[in-house]
């Protein structure tokens, strides 16, 4: 293919009217990717199906969590709740205790609601037309076009990360990202590329997959394995000496750290649970008592605040055990949470302890932990006290 100058200016949104797209180049990269996707796709338990429930809720998982892990809770989630009005009939708890270590719970909070919807509007089955999609909690234009094309067959675009990166190098679209232009024209393209005939020749379903599988697998952000991919020659990000143009780099933003102390009440070898209330971040899930705090100095007063005010209960720090345990963090996508716990070793157990916030309290030994619905940070420190509490 004739190289372009190195000196060529990259297309900007406004530029890439999509309809502007040559019939003969997008029927090209049609055929080509879906080639490519039939023969190469990974076999995943989500592309055996094409039940609109099972799409939706592995389109949900895949939104924040990898493949990898992905597929074990799929199983797992279907198995025990094999439509939707499964689903919608199971207590919240339950649906929870599913989702734990998958984090970002809001995902599971709002299946389960959508899932209400389903039975109460449709008689338990999905909708099928984008608006009624769209309406349904947690469902966005990235969802609603995966259920659409993947379930349905329908000629509808998706746009994620992966998408993103294979139009940018594809294109040599170096806009900003931040910006909604830009993200709009990626749409528009998306929309201009996915295919308009009905399965079998010609599925949107796979070619929205083959999008995205071809940024998951061959496109990848570092080191993409140019030499593999059915649009090598379609690619214009080939024409330029610096590729890493394609997609820009997002600006970085600085995040804000969020201080918890937390503690950890251990009679014998059990430690204390409480349920949050079912409402804001981690909301319905099991957690070891914490409490946020602007900074860990002045932790040791704090302490028996925290135990007083979450759970009702007075610490005589004469008599009481408390030892400082290894801190650790987790970083979500728009926050960094730090952690420092302390264990309190009590003589018994505080009978029912008398908690202002949690619903429901729970002893459980940290080797042995129930099916319960855990944040990634509980399981964390669970697992810490797993481990040491052989030799406890
Ligand atoms: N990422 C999220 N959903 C996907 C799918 N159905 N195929 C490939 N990658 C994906």
């Amino acid at each position: 293919m004739k190289k372009m100058s190195k000196k060529k200016q990259t297309p900007s949104a406004s530029d890439l009217p999509s309809q502007s797209l040559p019939s003969s180049l997008r029927t090209q990269i049609q055929t080509k990717l879906l080639d490519w996707y039939r023969y190469q796709h990974r076999d995943l338990p989500w592309r055996n199906t094409q039940d609109p429930y099972a799409i939706w809720i592995s389109e949900i998982m895949l939104q924040q969590t990898r493949v990898a892990t992905v597929k074990d809770y799929y199983r797992r989630f279907l198995k025990r709740f094999p439509t939707p009005l499964d689903l919608s009939n199971a207590p919240l708890e339950d649906v929870l205790a599913m989702w734990s270590g998958l984090g970002y719970y809001t995902r599971a909070r709002n299946l389960h609601k959508a899932a209400h919807q389903i039975a109460q509007t449709y008689a338990g089955n999905m909708p099928k037309d984008k608006e009624s999609i769209l309406a349904l909690p947690g469902i966005g234009p990235y969802t609603a076009g995966a259920i659409l094309s993947i379930a349905f067959g329908e000629s509808a675009p998706l746009v994620d990360g992966n998408v993103i990166r294979v139009l940018s190098r594809l294109f040599a679209i170096s806009d900003p990202l931040e910006s909604a232009k830009t993200q709009n024209m990626y749409w528009r393209l998306a929309t201009s590329l996915v295919p308009k005939k009905s399965p079998p020749q010609n599925d949107p379903g796979d070619f929205n997959q083959g999008l995205m599988e071809l940024g998951a697998t061959v496109c990848l952000p570092q080191n993409p394995t140019c030499f593999l991919c059915p649009l090598k020659q379609e690619c214009q990000a080939q024409n330029f000496q610096n590729k890493s143009l394609f997609p820009p780099k997002k600006q970085e933003r600085s995040i804000p750290t969020l201080f918890h102390l937390v503690l950890v009440v251990q009679v014998g070898n059990k430690v204390l649970l409480g349920r949050r209330p079912e409402v804001g971040l981690w909301g319905g899930l099991f957690e070891f008592p914490l409490l946020e705090v602007d900074d860990f100095q002045n932790s040791d007063s704090l302490l028996f605040h925290l135990a007083k005010e979450r759970l009702g209960i007075d610490i005589d720090p004469q008599t009481s055990q408390i030892t400082p345990l290894p801190p650790f963090e987790q970083r979500l996508t728009h926050r960094l949470m730090k952690f420092m716990p302390f264990r309190i070793r009590l003589q018994k157990k505080c009978k029912d302890p008398k908690s202002l916030f949690y619903q429901k309290a729970l002893w459980i030994d940290p080797q042995k932990p129930a099916a319960l619905g855990l944040s990634v940070w509980v399981s964390k420190l669970l697992s810490t006290l797993a481990k040491e509490s052989h030799v406890l």
